[in-house]
């Protein structure tokens, strides 16, 4: 007789029940009980491996261990991948959107204008806000009668100090801080007294640009404007000038090109005539050139001015002016 009795076990039996115990572990620490009492120091398993006498059983107690060590660790997995881990941390969730400003319509218009003009030569020329009367109308050939000098049109700051009404100040500044020839273009704000309406604001932007050299004509302007329309409003634009009146040109033009949306066939946003307004332009009069000290006899040049809010009305068919001002995040963020 042997003197101890093997335990009697029903290997069967015993793999359903452990395999049925480590699917209904629902948490880690009820996956280890199930591990200790099938497989651990003191389980039946464990014992009758122990004890066992014959290669055959042997081999079959083997194979429910194998079994169990499986399910076991297929059910860890299942386990760790439903549960977060002791942070809260889910990788698997998808992440919160993070909002992301933008630069202002009118400052990536601004950025695309100087990027226009540095791509054609021109350098970029920062004037200032404040300014002094004669920068802003005395050194432009502004006769001391003319309207806009007007405190009812301008902003003054004393008798001799104002907001500038335009960004051509900044051709005379550059003029007088550089000798021809000179490729300059210069945007930023200027100020006039009109009344806030959908289509006025007392701030608005302008992109001034100069060019002084040997032999400069009306057809550099010319296609010089057309070269830029193209580039900011894309396709084929053609120019065309009308005669106009500023006392810093001669001979002045009011610039037109055709209209972005229809290609000159007619249309709501050119009001049917086929051609939008761009601005003033004209060739540099000799009365300037005299007041920053160049020689009108060799030297010759354009000048021009836009304003910028307008072309960015025109480009995206804004209803109103004030929304540059508002800083509405819903109207900002659609640019
Ligand atoms: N300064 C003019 C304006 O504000 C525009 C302009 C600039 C005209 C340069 C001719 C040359 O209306």
């Amino acid at each position: 007789m042997p003197d101890t009795v093997p335990p009697v076990m029903d290997a069967d039996a015993y793999r359903r029940e452990a395999l049925d115990a480590v699917s209904r572990a629902a948490t880690p620490a009820e996956l280890d009980d199930a591990r200790v009492r099938f497989l651990g120091r003191k389980s039946d398993l464990k014992l009758a491996l122990r004890d066992v006498r014959d290669r055959e059983t042997g081999m079959a107690l083997n194979a429910v261990r194998a079994v169990i060590e499986a399910a076991l660790e297929r059910r860890e997995r299942e386990l760790a991948a439903a549960a977060p881990d002791d942070t809260g941390f889910d990788p698997t969730l998808p992440g919160e959107p993070i909002p992301r400003g933008t630069l202002h319509l009118l400052t990536q218009l601004r950025r695309r204008i100087e990027d226009i003009f540095v791509g054609m030569g021109y350098e970029v020329y920062d004037g200032r806000e404040v300014e002094t009367v004669w920068h802003n109308f005395d050194a432009l050939n502004q006769p001391e009668a003319h309207p806009s000098r007007d405190p009812q049109d301008t902003f003054y700051v004393d008798g001799q100090t104002l907001l500038r009404t335009h960004t051509s100040p900044s051709q005379i500044r550059a003029m007088l801080a550089k000798e021809p020839p000179v490729y300059l273009v210069s945007l930023g704000r200027c100020y006039r007294r009109d009344a806030l309406d959908a289509t006025h604001t007392p701030v608005f932007h302008q992109v001034e640009a100069l060019a002084v050299d040997r032999h400069i004509t009306l057809a550099d302007l010319r296609g010089t404007m057309q070269e830029f329309a193209s580039a900011i409003f894309g396709g084929h634009r053609e120019v065309r000038m009308r005669t106009s009146y500023f006392p810093f040109t001669e001979p002045s033009v009011e610039f037109d090109m055709t209209c972005y949306l229809c290609d000159g066939h007619g249309c709501p946003v050119c009001k049917h005539s086929g051609w939008i307004e761009m601005g003033g332009a004209g060739e540099v009069d000799p009365a300037v050139f005299d007041a920053v000290g160049y020689d009108p006899e060799e030297w010759q040049g354009f000048a021009w001015g836009l304003g910028i809010d307008r072309i960015a009305f025109n480009r995206h068919g804004l209803p109103d002016l004030r929304l540059f001002w508002e800083n509405d995040i819903r109207f900002l963020e659609q640019f």
